[in-house]
């Protein structure tokens, strides 16, 4: 069954940019990109790099370890070194907080 997790106010949320959220025991990335919130584990799926310490351009946010880039929006690894995709999560928004589904 799905489990809404209440994360961060929506105001929270930078635009063009990414913050790490504990949500329940999933460290979690929130990407603001275009007035849209997307949300991915946080962990790069290549090693041992947090993405929210990476770099966003559009949908895409490279790890800062060995500038592999995922789409935020689905997770899919766009480059080598990377060969898994990342785990996405739903995302809602209501009364102004950022709720992920887990
Ligand atoms: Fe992310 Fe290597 S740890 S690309």
């Amino acid at each position: 069954t799905t489990q809404w997790i209440k994360a961060i106010p929506l105001a929270d949320v930078p635009d063009e940019d990414v913050i790490a959220v504990q949500a329940g025991d999933h460290e979690i990335a929130l990407y603001g990109v275009e007035g849209s919130v997307y949300a991915t584990a946080n962990l790069c799926t290549h090693g041992n790099a947090r993405l929210c310490d990476g770099f966003l351009t559009g949908h895409e946010i490279e790890c800062p370890l060995h500038q592999g880039r995922f789409d935020v929006r689905d997770g899919r690894a766009l480059c080598s070194p990377l060969r898994d995709n990342l785990a996405t999560y739903p995302v809602r928004i209501e009364d102004g907080m950022v709720f992920v589904a887990l």
